[in-house]
């Protein structure tokens, strides 16, 4: 099997809980509360299966332009497949930190659920590539889950992004209804 392919376990969860219901009645209320123009530049890192893209490319207009990072084949695959009907996507495969993205280029970088499943030690050259690649005064929005089997406090959150030189603007943590932890938040790159 390819490398970085998702197992059955991932493939089933994806489809039935991520982009059936989170998709449709969960992302869209997030990507409204980041409060973009539309005629953004976004970058999603780890976009897997579309599940929030099919509501970052909902938000933006023909100006905008949203370009989808992905490692894996088969998530890249479906999100194209999936999104076939939005013209402002374009999509990267590949790792993140070995490609040559633009510098001080994206107006918005967007992290949904990606860090907590690196490696601890791959997420300091994932966070400065991030930073590299957005705008002077451009947004970072992060959120991660934050529950016992998949850690990823605020506070390291936090300490990675000051280490990238992003200044943080605001963040947060909510409690889900399944009593777990999801913690982000908004930061900026200074000129
Ligand atoms: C848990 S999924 C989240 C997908 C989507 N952001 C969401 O919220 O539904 C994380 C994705 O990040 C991708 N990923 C992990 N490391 C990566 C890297 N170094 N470069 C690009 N994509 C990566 C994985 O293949 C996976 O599809």
């Amino acid at each position: 099997m390819e490398e970085n392919h998702p197992n059955l376990t991932r493939i089933i969860e994806e489809e039935l809980i991520d982009y059936r219901i989170r998709s449709r009645f969960y992302h869209p209320k997030y990507v409204k509360s980041l409060g973009l123009a539309g005629t953004e530049r976004v970058l999603e890192f780890g976009s897997g299966g579309g599940s929030i893209s099919r509501a970052l490319a909902g938000a933006l207009s023909p100006e905008g332009a949203l370009t989808c990072v992905e490692i894996s084949p088969y998530w890249i695959e479906k999100a194209k497949h999936r999104l076939k009907a939005f013209s402002n996507i374009s999509y990267l495969l590949g790792d993140i930190t070995r490609m040559a993205l633009p510098t001080d280029h994206f107006d918005v970088v967007i992290v949904h659920f990606v860090l907590h499943d690196i490696e601890p030690a791959a997420r300091v050259e994932i966070v400065s590539t991030l930073a590299q690649c957005l705008r002077p005064e451009g947004s970072l929005f992060i959120r991660e889950p934050a529950n016992p089997l998949h850690e990823m406090p605020l506070s390291e959150i936090r300490s990675l992004m000051r280490n990238a030189g992003l200044r943080e603007i605001r963040t947060g943590c909510t409690r889900t209804w399944r009593r777990t932890w999801i913690c982000g938040g908004t930061f900026k790159k200074s000129w």
